[in-house]
């Protein structure tokens, strides 16, 4: 299937069982942290409850450094392309284009090793960015590891703009882009067939 194909969809009981295969397969939606194993535990236990806990939006999260930190209000989309793809996520600070400290980033993703070298991760990067356009954000901020090749050419291809390094406790260090939304730039448009929950 081409990338035009592939939608971002709400985490639902669709491709739970997808998610969940990609998990026991070793996959792990963090890029930061293995938490394959831990998020597996947890689905079993409670699947509606699992499902719930991927889009909250109160609380805290644990920093790749193991700071425990308020979490962003956040978005997790799933990448569908009749089979479950991968992740994406958007955190923002509304009414700003900063970030704190702590977020290296407004948008990750990951795709499962079985669907990449496809274009997905390109195309979903420029969907979340609309996403973000439409949050009325004008920048955003997107990091990768230095020897994230892949990575690197999605966020180029997505108009980014490498800005610098960051250097950060308890991370490896990360090449920084800027994606600027003000000029229609960072990614396709959404056709009227897509289904980008905003
Ligand atoms: C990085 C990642 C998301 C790319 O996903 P993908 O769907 O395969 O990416 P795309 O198909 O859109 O490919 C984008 C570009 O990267 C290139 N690419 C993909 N995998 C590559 C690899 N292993 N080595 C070198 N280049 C690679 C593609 O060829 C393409 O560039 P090209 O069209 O100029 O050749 C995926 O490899 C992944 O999930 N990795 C683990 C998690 C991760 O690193 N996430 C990003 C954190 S910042």
């Amino acid at each position: 299937m081409s990338p035009g194909g592939l939608h971002l969809v709400v985490p639902g009981a669709r491709l739970l069982p997808q998610y969940e295969e990609a998990l026991e397969a070793g996959w792990s939606p963090d890029t930061e942290r293995d938490i394959s194993r831990e998020q597996l535990t947890r689905l079993r236990r409670n699947r509606r409850a699992f499902l719930a806990s991927l889009t909250r939006q109160d609380g805290t999260i644990l920093t790749a450094s193991g700071r425990e930190v308020p979490r962003l209000p956040s978005q997790v989309f799933w990448l569908d392309d009749g089979e479950f793809c991968g992740v994406a996520d958007f955190r923002f600070v509304p009414g700003s284009d900063l970030l704190p400290d702590y977020v290296p980033g407004h948008i990750g993703y990951s795709v499962v090793p079985w669907k990449r070298r496809r274009g997905y991760a390109t195309r979903a990067l420029g969907l979340v960015l609309n996403v973000a356009r439409g949050r009325g954000l004008r920048r955003v901020q997107i990091t990768c590891d230095e020897d994230n090749t892949a990575s690197r050419s999605v966020i180029l291809k997505n108009r980014g703009i490498l800005t610098g390094t960051r250097l950060h406790e308890g991370e490896r260090p990360k090449l920084v882009f800027n994606i600027d939304l003000t000029t229609g730039g960072g990614g396709a448009a959404i056709t009227p067939s897509e289904r980008a929950p905003i």
